[in-house]
């Protein structure tokens, strides 16, 4: 196991992070992860959202969110016109976790692990430089915004990262066992699409 990379990351451009990304042996996910899940969409989309970590189906395919948590995020998604398919910058997403790499049997990611894995998410940010970032399920919120404040007290209005606005809203994994809530998740759609026209 090597260093984590840290400063090392935040002058790579697209095709040496997702290289380092590749490589990365920082944690001991390395050891039991297929592959490492690096990220997909257009790389000026305006919506970011951010998901916690690759599960089982995401390890076998290498992209996010594929799996029955991704068929709901997309539907989701299609609601407010946006896609992951090629678009113009407005209607895409570009689609990230906090963690590269899955973990074990889907357990949660640990502390450590979040900590080594988050210069590789806050590039892609910086990359990226979408209008908002959708962060999804606790993970997601604690890693961007630095908080260990439920869901339900964050939901509902805008907080920041870097400088980008940032909504918080429930993971679809949680949503697929508790669908009373997809009401919220709508509700948190909704305001991010208005926070982003609000800046247009
Ligand atoms: N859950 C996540 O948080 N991310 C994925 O990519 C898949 C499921």
């Amino acid at each position: 196991i090597q260093a984590a990379p840290a400063g090392a990351v935040s002058a790579l451009d697209w095709p040496e992070l997702q290289a380092v990304v590749e490589a990365c042996r920082a944690c001991g996910l390395c050891e039991s992860r297929r592959q490492t899940v690096f990220g997909v969409g257009h790389h000026q989309a305006h919506w970011m959202l951010v998901g916690e970590a690759p599960g089982e189906q995401e390890d076998l395919q290498g992209e996010p969110f594929v799996g029955k948590a991704g068929q709901l995020l997309d539907n989701m998604l299609r609601a407010v016109g946006l896609t992951r398919e090629q678009a113009e910058p407005a209607r895409q997403v570009y689609i990230a976790n906090v963690l590269k790499c899955r973990p074990p049997g889907n357990r949660n990611p640990d502390p450590q692990e979040v900590q080594r894995c988050e210069p590789f998410l806050q590039r892609q940010v910086e990359l990226v430089r979408p209008r908002l970032i959708l962060a999804m399920g606790r993970f997601a919120v604690q890693s961007l915004l630095k908080t260990s404040e439920p869901i339900g007290r964050l939901r509902g209005k805008s907080h920041h990262y870097h400088g980008v606005p940032v909504v918080v809203t429930y993971h679809p994994a949680y949503l697929l066992r508790n669908p009373l809530d997809k009401a919220r998740a709508w509700e948190d759609l909704c305001l991010a699409r208005e926070l982003i026209q609000a800046a247009a």
